[in-house]
């Protein structure tokens, strides 16, 4: 009996602790499992001194943005009693008076708001639209060659603008204030005028070609008497002032109607341009739905095409979570291989897929698919690089210039805006509208000139990006939302052309996989790939036998001419903002609401 039930009781024992083992077998797999998919890297604490860069903290709200005076005065309107889309907006319009190279009223752009009592976000296209008599072979010479003087800095450039339509859109809808209030500060800037900075007197002498060629241009961007701005120059801007003040007394119809846009249809009629009365009247801005992903048990809420960056920002996120990337350590040869290769496949897609959604059906749901990314992984090789002439038939892509900007707000209610406009290139065409005191965008550079017609590799692609009348350009702006457990987390946006894409990707790995604060994260050196042309753009900063183990691999590496991206982010707590502008630009600045 004792022995029996001694037995039975070794049994017992034996029993509770296989049981033990197995649970705690369960638990030791579950911590491996988290720990090597860096599931757990929101534990990372959001701000931490002992790190070698620092977040601004807010705990009433934060605007962060690429220059202090249109920081400023969204961090003012949020002191005021605006919500976030109202600090967004009157940022933005400041920001066409004091970052005059890609702040603007004569381009367009994309801007993700989250309404934090309806737990909803919205997708606002503002992207501009080429005009209706815009047609295909629009930048072809006689030999049917693209002239990219044409397509690049001159009138026929422009699309139809849709930054104020979108930027009305936005405070008529989602703000609190009254429009007089939210344009007030741009009026005053542009009236008293502003300190001219040594970054923006280097960014207009870099300029000044191409500003000096049109006479009002030449009277806007420069000293009366000809000479360049510069450092400490006080320049006034009363043509641009009145403009602001017509939108101010009407709203989008200040702009599109009446006498700017008379003013703006009478630059076209003297230059050859399409813009016409009917083209401004018929502009509409779009609410689209976001695209959503998911990563490492974050959720994604990004730009919907036209923007590529959203997909792709997705799809690229897809491939990525099924390696360990933390393993393998911050820009290790590893890690940039495995980035590089993703990259590659995506950017392929994109020359051939992506491309106005209401004149093209793009594939979203195919180019986000889990099984897809699963299927391009798959794909990689570990060990050696693949050619980009191997991987998918399409166009090279043209050259996307870096001068585009991001403003990043959120509100004490926890409401947030992530937008990036543009006006293509820095100072876009370089035409300002005479009378008007604002630049004109280069927009129409972003379609493909040419599609259809085989590349130096005999391949084609384009299609889905072709100019057509109302159509909107392919854009690569990224603005994205974060959210984790149904809050969102954090947001961030980039300029950068092409960059854009792969600059808001590294940013959220760093976060997610490597446990930077948002400030380190946009420190850390980057790099690019867009499948063609077939090279790895470094920045400066990855060591050098890094950059061998990756030609060992087989890829070709470049040290970028110019810094890739310039981040505007903001992180939450639910309990403090924390706001982070890059360091790459001098000026720009998170501003805490005071
Ligand atoms: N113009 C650059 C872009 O929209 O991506």
């Amino acid at each position: 009996m004792i022995l029996k039930h001694t037995v039975s009781m070794k049994n017992c024992q034996v029993i509770f602790v296989k049981q033990h083992l197995a649970v705690f077998r369960v638990i030791v797999t579950w911590v491996m499992l988290m720990l090597s998919y860096g599931a757990d890297a929101s534990d990372a604490p959001i701000i931490d001194y002992r790190d070698r860069f620092h977040p601004v903290t807010s705990a009433t709200g934060m605007v962060v943005s690429q220059e202090r005076l249109a920081s400023q005065v969204g961090a003012d309107i949020l002191a005021l009693g605006g919500n976030a889309v109202d600090a967004a907006v009157a940022t933005g319009f400041a920001l066409a008076v004091t970052l005059p190279q890609a702040g603007n009223l004569g381009g367009g752009g994309f801007m993700m708001i989250y309404l934090a009592e309806q737990d909803k976000t919205i997708a606002l296209d503002y992207r501009e639209m080429a005009p209706a008599r815009a047609t295909r072979n629009l930048f072809l010479d006689d030999e049917g060659e693209v002239d990219q003087n044409i397509a690049r800095f001159s009138h026929l450039s422009a699309g139809v603008p849709g930054t104020v339509a979108g930027l009305i859109h936005a405070q008529q809808k989602y703000g609190n204030l009254a429009l007089s209030q939210i344009l007030a500060p741009a009026i005053t800037l542009a009236d008293q005028g502003i300190k001219v900075s040594n970054s923006l007197a280097f960014s207009l002498k870099r300029a000044e070609q191409r500003l000096a060629k049109w006479r009002s241009s030449k009277k806007y961007f420069f000293r009366a008497d000809g000479s360049g701005l510069q450092n400490g120059d006080l320049w006034q801007q009363p043509d641009l002032a009145n403009t602001l003040k017509a939108i101010a007394q009407r709203g989008a119809k200040g702009f599109y109607e009446g006498g700017v846009a008379a003013l703006i249809v009478a630059e076209m009629e003297n230059n050859n341009g399409l813009i016409s009365k009917a083209d401004l009247a018929n502009y509409r801005v779009v609410e689209r739905l976001p695209v959503t992903g998911s990563y490492r048990g974050y959720d994604i809420s990004a730009m919907s095409p036209p923007s590529s960056g959203g997909v792709h920002l997705i799809q690229l996120l897809n491939i990525l979570e099924g390696w360990a990337l933390s393993d393998l350590g911050h820009n290790s040869a590893g890690y940039i291989h495995r980035l590089v290769e993703s990259m590659r496949r995506a950017y392929a897609d994109r020359s051939k897929h992506l491309g106005d959604p209401d004149f093209h059906p793009v594939p979203v749901k195919q180019l986000m698919d889990k099984n897809y990314a699963q299927r391009l992984r798959e794909s990689i090789d570990l060990v050696k690089a693949s050619s980009s002439s191997d991987i998918s038939p399409g166009l090279e892509l043209p050259y996307e210039s870096p001068q585009t900007t991001h403003f990043s707000v959120w509100d004490n209610d926890g409401n947030v805006v992530s937008n990036t406009y543009t006006l293509n290139f820095s100072y876009g065409s370089g035409i300002a509208v005479a009378g008007a005191g604002f630049l004109l965008n280069n927009e129409m550079d972003d379609f493909s000139a040419k599609p259809g017609t085989p590349n130096a590799y005999g391949l084609t692609g384009g299609e889905a990006n072709a100019i057509e009348p109302a159509k909107r350009p392919l854009s690569s702006m990224t603005p994205v939302i974060v959210f984790k457990d149904g809050k969102p987390v954090f947001t961030t946006g980039s300029p950068g052309g092409s960059t854009i894409i792969t600059t808001v990707l590294q940013t959220l790995l760093n976060i997610i996989d490597f446990d930077m604060n948002i400030a380190e994260a946009a420190a850390a050196p980057r790099i690019h790939h867009q499948w063609l042309p077939d090279k790895i753009f470094m920045e400066k900063g990855i060591s050098l036998d890094t950059q061998q183990l990756l030609e060992q691999k087989g890829h070709v590496l470049l040290t970028s001419p110019r810094v890739i991206g310039r981040t505007q982010t903001i992180a939450s707590d639910g309990q403090n903002t924390y706001g982070a502008n890059d360091f790459r630009w001098p000026g720009g600045a998170a501003i805490a609401q005071p």
